[in-house]
């Protein structure tokens, strides 16, 4: 492949993220050079990082390292720069970083901390403080990043940097990858209205499946498309029949195994096009392309398709993941408010699972449907899909606030709450059992704040108690596992709840 040299590529992380690695691997696919500003900080000071912080202290470090990599970052002489962990804390270095294709190698904290505790690095002794400066700076990444990449994955570097180098300015690509392969995630306004964008590599005529309400407004977003399927829209159609149906005119317009499924519409859509993408032919690829905040922050990530039954939700169903997702927070515009609402309540889940800035940001009023928003939401779930794909232990936590929320839809026959006003009184009671009542007033009062119901009207809280037996996550006779909260960012899978508890916390819904 021949050198690629503008945007010079930079490498940012914690440390332990593997960015001198990383660097070298990419610099590698280019045919060049990487340069590393760690070591270059220690030639030109003439002694190692432990002993500049040792003998010369912190600050005299960091005033080093700002001016060495601002000079770095002017000069434009290497193609792949790997900054130190902290060279995002200076904001002349966050501003030089415009105009270079900025690459964040996620790591999780606790990994991080395995990898450099005992290292004798000079912030790697105390893993209180080590937590505390991931977290400070994990937004800091976030702003400045054009690519997410996970760092225990990062392995395909030329399929990343074909993905990073087609994408749109002012959009960020999130790496997403699980167990059973990896692919793109595209996030920015204007990603398809604007610059009709399609994924590299992404070859094969598209299939497009969509409804009735999408379809108007949003059809030629994606263009040409070989066949459209329209579906009635709303969670009715999330069954069997209308898998059929769409099984079926695939096959009359001839689809084959070269061609792509793209599901464009909310997550109604994504999850039955997606179901019908796994099992079409024994599966074939799809593009994710969600048009609701439910589908933007959460739904089109993950792999998890499926159908409903009238017995429960989501009981048919497969794991596939999209070959690229493709996501334009302006496509929300046209969203009605009560659909605005109830991906609220998805956004305000994720924030509870993930704690740290994102919660911080939306309960002080942040914009749900801003790219930041939908990037931060959609980052919290495809890091837990990265650990999880298979719902084998951490993914659960996912279902924050869902067991109550999915009998809630089931006992009212999916046709009086929407699936995210459903989670949203789920996630109260969810609260309740975690013993949060503080924090469940904050969550009623930001939830009311957006429109969305607080409590049950007319529907009989003991018959929600007895459908969440019917959840997918029991095992045998056993009890219904719960997810809890301990605090934001603190979620725990597999809690046993007793039934007069879950009564009490269900019929505190109905007052
Ligand atoms: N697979 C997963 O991991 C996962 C996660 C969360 C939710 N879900 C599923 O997602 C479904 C709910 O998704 P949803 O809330 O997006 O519902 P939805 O797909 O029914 O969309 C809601 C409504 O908005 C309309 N719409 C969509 N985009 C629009 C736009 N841009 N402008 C105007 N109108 C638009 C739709 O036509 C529909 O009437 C549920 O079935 C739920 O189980 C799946």
């Amino acid at each position: 492949m021949p050198a690629r040299l503008d945007p010079p590529i930079v490498l940012i992380g914690f440390m332990g993220a593997g960015k001198s690695t990383a660097a070298e691997g990419l610099a590698a696919a280019l045919g060049a050079e990487a340069l590393d500003v760690d070591r270059l900080i220690e030639e030109r000071i003439g002694k190692p990082i432990e002993r500049i912080f040792a003998e010369d202290g912190e600050p005299a470090f960091r005033d080093a390292e700002e001016r060495i990599t601002l000079e770095l970052l002017e000069a434009r002489r290497s193609p792949v720069l790997a900054l130190g962990g902290g060279a995002v804390a200076h904001s002349r270095v966050r501003a030089a970083l415009a105009g270079h294709l900025v690459l964040w190698l996620d790591i999780p904290v606790d990994i991080a901390w395995e990898r450099v505790r005992g290292s004798g690095r000079p912030l790697a002794g105390d893993r209180t403080s080590f937590a505390r400066r991931h977290a400070e700076r994990e937004p800091l990444y976030m702003s400045v990043a054009d690519v997410v990449v996970p760092a225990e994955r990062s392995g395909d570097a030329a399929a990343i940097l074909e993905a990073a180098r087609g994408m749109p300015a002012e959009t960020k690509l999130l790496w997403a990858a699980a167990e059973s392969g990896e692919h793109p995630v595209h996030i920015g306004r204007g990603l398809l209205g604007r610059h009709r964008h399609w994924p590299a590599g992404v070859d094969g005529r598209r299939f497009l499946v969509t409804d009735a309400n999408v379809a108007p407004l949003y059809r030629g977003v994606i263009d040409p498309v070989a066949a459209q399927v329209t579906i009635v829209p709303g969670e009715q159609s999330k069954t069997v029949a209308h898998a059929d149906i769409v099984w079926n005119e695939l096959a009359k317009a001839g689809m084959s195994r070269g061609d792509v499924v793209v599901a464009l519409g909310g997550g109604v859509v994504g999850d039955l096009a997606g179901f019908c993408a796994a099992t079409y032919q024994r599966g074939v690829r799809y593009v994710q392309v969600p048009t609701t905040l439910v589908a933007q922050v959460d739904s089109a990530y993950g792999g998890k398709t499926g159908v409903d039954l009238p017995e429960a939700k989501n009981y048919v169903g497969a794991y596939h993941q999209p070959a690229a997702v493709l996501v334009d927070p302006g496509l929300l515009e046209t969203l009605p408010d009560a659909e605005l609402a109830a991906g609220y309540a998805e956004v305000v889940k994720t924030a509870l699972i993930a704690g740290g800035a994102l919660w911080e940001s939306v309960r002080a009023g942040a914009d749900p449907a801003s790219p930041q928003t939908v990037a931060a939401c959609a980052l919290t779930k495809l890091r837990i899909v990265e650990r999880d794909e298979r719902d084998a232990g951490l993914r659960q936590v996912l279902n924050l606030g869902h067991t109550v929320g999915h009998a809630l839809e089931t006992v009212t026959g999916y046709a009086r709450y929407r699936h995210g006003e459903a989670v949203g009184l789920g996630l109260l009671a969810a609260l309740r059992l975690s013993g949060l009542g503080e924090l469940r007033d904050e969550v009623a009062e930001l939830l009311a704040r957006h429109g969305l119901p607080t409590t049950l009207d007319g529907v009989d809280p003991d018959a929600v108690v007895l459908a969440t037996a019917r959840d997918k996550k029991r095992v045998g006779e056993g009890p219904v596992p719960f997810v809890l909260l301990e605090r934001p960012g603190r979620p725990v899978a597999g809690c046993a709840v007793e039934p007069r508890e879950l009564i009490a916390a269900v019929r505190e819904l109905a007052r």
